[in-house]
């Protein structure tokens, strides 16, 4: 008899001491390619070697653990998510990917006679696009998808991608090559918080995933004329704050009135910044998604074409630079079946729903067929310190994986 509880607890000893790799003192922020995310890797590493997975490091910055199959030539499949975090974030985004890949995989390996495929487990490097523009880069460097052009960007101290990795031991002219394409593997399972309150209202602790919603990043310049916040006239100013005021509320309106879109602005630089000074110049980001992409491209050309009408009646100037885009993502319905099949041996009514937030599964996709099991998070708060997992939902996650990863072994 398997005690899920104590695994559960095992998984939850582990996210919190992971949580102390963080940049800050008294919160967690572990942005791609820091010492943090360095050290966090280390821990991984060290617990991966524990359950007697075969580690590497790639290029990209991706820590890969291997269960290998005594099978020759076995083909291999995908379990993982991310290791970088959002500012003040909480324990389990991404990380519980990582940590109940492990557990489940270890268990798997030591209750099963002879495993018909390897696993390889991934802490993913870079997913929240917290330091860098674009985003994705570590499961698009597996997928065989990374464009060399984001190793060009640079993050705030002007440091870039290519020179992060150098410093994190890489080497960027490596980093796009995939050590999967010669042999595709056979797919990937992502364990990861839900970060929304469907499960909660649903009083169910685990939900298989069917879609990804799509998302864009912007990047948007306005400039306007700084002056004397004393001497120049109201009529006689060109305000580039209050241009952008009046671009967010615009984008703020046409979120809500598209069918399931979404719009953020979170960051926002006014330059010169000072009380005194009437703003010359704004930089503001913007965080578009949507479930299809033809609803995606009518927000995005409605947004477009109202802050150049704004730009024109208050004369300031606009330019704007697309960072990064992904599709709306669908998981495999085959895959999504098996989960299904565990979930309700588990004892849970198999539940379908769709995922708002971004993971790195949409770019797996590109490599192989997808599957998220999505677990319950209290009152779905996420990107946020008081994010919450109950310890019986990670152990009722661990039990699927195991139920999914047994069914899957009977049908290589
Ligand atoms: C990542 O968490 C995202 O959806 O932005
Ligand atoms: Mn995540
Ligand atoms: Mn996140």
């Amino acid at each position: 008899m398997i005690n899920w509880k104590s695994r559960a607890l095992e998984v939850q000893f582990k996210l919190e001491k992971l949580a102390n790799y963080s940049e800050v003192n008294g919160a967690l922020f572990r942005p791609t390619l820091s010492r943090s995310h360095m050290k966090a890797l280390d821990q991984i590493q060290s617990w991966m070697e524990e359950v007697g997975l075969v580690v590497i490091k790639d290029h990209a910055g991706n820590l890969i653990g291997r269960l290998g199959s005594k099978r020759e030539n076995a083909p291999t499949f995908l379990m993982g998510s991310h290791i970088d975090t959002v500012s003040n974030a909480g324990i389990y985004d991404g990380n519980l990917g990582i940590i109940a890949a492990i557990s489940a995989v270890d268990l798997f390996g030591t209750s099963s006679s002879a495993i018909p495929f390897n696993i390889d487990v991934i802490a993913f490097s870079d997913e929240e696009g917290n330091r860098f523009p674009n985003t994705l880069t570590g499961s698009q460097a597996v997928a065989g998808t990374l464009n060399p052009n984001a190793l060009t960007v640079s993050d705030s101290e002007g440091i870039t991608r290519a020179e992060a990795l150098t410093g994190f031991g890489c080497d960027p002219a490596l980093a796009c090559s995939s050590l999967y394409l010669d042999e595709r593997p056979l797919g990937y399972l992502e364990i990861h918080i839900e970060q929304g309150p469907v499960l909660e209202r649903e009083d169910l602790s685990v939900g298989i995933v069917t879609a990804i919603n799509g998302a864009r990043r912007f990047t948007v310049k306005v400039g306007g004329n700084a002056g004397h916040a004393g001497t120049v006239p109201m009529s006689m100013r060109s305000d580039a704050l209050a241009a952008s005021a009046e671009m967010l509320m615009a984008i703020e309106s046409i979120a809500k009135s598209g069918p399931g879109m979404v719009a953020t602005v979170g960051m926002l630089e006014v330059i010169p910044g000072a009380r005194n000074v009437i703003p010359g110049q704004v930089k503001f980001s913007l965080d578009l998604r949507g479930e299809n992409s033809g609803s995606i491209d009518t927000a995005q050309a409605s947004i477009f074409s109202e802050i150049n009408n704004i730009a024109s009646t208050r004369q300031v100037q606009i330019e704007w630079n697309q960072d990064y885009k992904i599709s709306p993502t669908f998981c495999d319905s085959s895959l999504g079946e098996l989960l299904g099949e565990s979930i309700r041996e588990s004892g849970v009514m198999p539940f379908e729903l769709t995922s708002g937030a971004g993971h790195d599964a949409v770019a797996i996709a590109d490599l192989c067929p997808v599957a998220m099991l999505f677990v319950r998070c209290e009152k779905g708060i996420s990107h946020h310190p008081s994010e919450a997992v109950k310890i019986d939902d990670i152990g009722k996650a661990l039990e699927v994986t195991h139920y999914f990863l047994e069914k899957f072994g009977q049908t290589v």
